[in-house]
């Protein structure tokens, strides 16, 4: 789990690098998005404030303002989310295809995010209830305490010292990995993709952190904002057979480059 998401979080990355180098049927197809109704759920209008970011500067105070406008708009749609995969992968076809991209896993990835989507958006939304800030925001808060500012100069460089096995990070990881906000991230995904999580996996955490944060009960200090949250639960069906990385990874690069072309 932590693996995918660290390998999604690089491959982000590195597509926010090249992204800085945008084609023009890209850049166009992301200001469309932007401004026109199918980007309002994702509050992709909310990414211009990184326009306004010195490259020096942290990219959390944005992403925060970022996250909490898209958490107090309603879930996407999966027409929605279709639309929006369907005029990415093909206006940005040739920078995609330098990340390993062919279009023709374009459906596949609009039925990934169409999956992942809605519990993504569950777990950015928690909210630490004593600090008032996301847990997203604390947590990437904790981080840039650790290994230095996360600025649009200093991320690629951070993360190639994470896949080196940054000692610092694995330590507030680590730290942070047994705290409330990680019991509701670890509820919200037990709840929506219940055969994700080996047993073994699932003792792991028991072993690890205490009894109490297998228990499924949510934490008192942690609650949800996502807007109209009740639609988002319950439909859960399926045995899933692997994380999907490569999907988790487009999206995210894809958002990277959302980000880097408005900064
Ligand atoms: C930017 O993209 C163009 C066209 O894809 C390419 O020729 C050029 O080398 C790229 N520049 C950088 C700095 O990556
Ligand atoms: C960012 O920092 C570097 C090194 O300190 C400096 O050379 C550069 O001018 C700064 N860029 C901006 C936009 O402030
Ligand atoms: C882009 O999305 C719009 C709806 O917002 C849709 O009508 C159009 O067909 C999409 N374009 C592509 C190339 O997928
Ligand atoms: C959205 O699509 C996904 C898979 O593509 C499906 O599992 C889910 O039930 C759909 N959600 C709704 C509300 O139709
Ligand atoms: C919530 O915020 C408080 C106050 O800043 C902090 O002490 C606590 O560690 C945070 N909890 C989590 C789970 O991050
Ligand atoms: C349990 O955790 C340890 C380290 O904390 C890890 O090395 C091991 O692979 C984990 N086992 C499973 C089944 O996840
Ligand atoms: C576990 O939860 C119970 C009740 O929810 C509580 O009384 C107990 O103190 C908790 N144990 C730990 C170690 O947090």
């Amino acid at each position: 789990m932590f693996v995918a998401l660290a390998a999604a979080a690089a491959l982000a990355s590195t597509a926010y690098a090249q992204s800085l180098n945008l084609s023009s049927s890209c850049q166009s197809t992301l200001g469309s998005i932007a401004t026109g109704p199918d980007g309002t759920c994702l509050n992709a209008a909310g990414l211009v404030t990184f326009a306004t970011v010195n490259s020096n500067s942290s990219l959390i105070t944005p992403l925060n303002s970022w996250l909490t406008g898209m958490c107090s708009q309603s879930q996407c749609s999966n027409q929605t989310l279709a639309n929006i995969v369907s005029n990415i992968t093909s206006g940005c076809s040739s920078d995609l295809s330098s990340l390993g991209f062919s279009s023709s896993s374009t459906s596949t990835v609009v039925s990934d995010v169409q999956q992942f989507y809605p519990t993504v958006r569950e777990i950015v939304c928690l909210k630490n209830t004593t600090s008032n800030n996301l847990c997203a925001t604390d947590l990437l808060t904790d981080v840039q305490n650790s290994v230095g500012t996360l600025s649009q100069n200093n991320l690629q460089q951070i993360v190639v010292s994470i896949i080196g096995g940054s000692q610092t990070l694995e330590s507030v990881l680590n730290s942070a990995s047994c705290s409330d906000c990680f019991k509701a991230a670890y509820n919200v995904i037990n709840t929506n993709f219940p055969s994700l999580m080996t047993s073994a996996e699932r003792s792991n955490f028991t072993s690890t952190c205490g009894a109490n944060f297998t228990n499924g009960q949510n934490p008192s200090t942690v609650s949800q904002t996502a807007a109209g949250l009740s639609s988002a639960n319950g439909s859960t069906s399926g045995a899933l057979a692997a994380f999907p990385v490569t999907s988790l990874a487009l999206a995210l690069s894809a958002l990277a480059s959302a980000f880097a072309f408005f900064a």
